[in-house]
């Protein structure tokens, strides 16, 4: 499965956003990864429909919305997600999971299953028809900066062989949180081929943006 890159929009620097996500198109950047927080499912709130929107008008990169919110089916319409964009709910925000899911596929979008780190493999199996992906949260949800949750990358391993082995082969894995040059190696060998870049990759204080994202690339080849 191609590897593909997801910077996060939370850990760019916003006096230069035009800039920079002009720099993700010519890297030829596959997603921009879009967190929404309600400060209560997670204790954050980040970036708002509004940037959405103006996000929308100022790149033709897909959207991969990250939605750690409560109940997420009953907002899920202010969202401004469409054709070819990604959009992620958490099987523990959910009270009605499959409906979440299936509202993402009827306006075109691609669902994505989110599972905190604690939350066990097993509880996919009911929706895995109506999913293209899975987001494995390598860290658990919230904050930018965080470690690595060790358990997770046997976790990527695990879900991919078992997706393989069970006629989803199609169905993608997406991993979230301290996705390093070195982890993001680990996660690919792991399974994974989605990986979202914060601030342990191409937003890091080191080294230039351009060059970030070419070691980045080079570590998921
Ligand atoms: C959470 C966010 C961040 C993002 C930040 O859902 O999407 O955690 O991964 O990247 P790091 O962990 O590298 O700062
Ligand atoms: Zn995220």
């Amino acid at each position: 499965m191609k590897s593909l890159i997801s910077p996060s929009l939370m850990c760019a620097d916003f006096l230069k956003l035009g800039d920079e996500l002009k720099k993700l198109e010519d890297a030829g950047i596959e997603y921009l990864h879009i967190d929404i927080m309600d400060g209560e499912f997670v204790p954050n709130y980040t970036l708002g429909i509004d940037f959405i929107k103006k996000v929308k008008t100022a790149t033709k990169i897909p959207m991969d919305v990250h939605m750690m919110v409560k109940n997420p089916e009953n907002k899920l319409d202010w969202i401004p997600f469409g054709e070819g964009d990604y959009v992620s709910v958490h099987y523990e925000a959910c009270t009605h999971l499959q409906r979440a899911l299936s509202m993402i596929r009827a306006r075109g979008g691609k669902p994505m299953l989110a599972l905190n780190p604690g939350t066990p493999l097993s509880v996919i199996e009911e929706v895995l028809p109506d999913i293209d992906a899975i987001l494995v949260m390598t860290v658990n949800p919230g904050f930018a900066g965080q470690k690595l949750i060790p358990s997770t990358l046997n976790k990527i391993k695990r879900l991919r062989k078992y997706l393989d082995d069970n006629g989803y082969g199609h169905i993608e894995i997406e991993c979230d949180g301290n996705v390093s040059f070195e982890n993001a190696k680990k996660m690919r060998e792991a399974g994974a081929n989605i990986f979202v870049a914060g601030t342990s990759s191409i937003y890091a204080s080191t080294g230039s943006f351009e060059d970030n994202i070419k070691k980045l690339r080079e570590a998921i080849q």
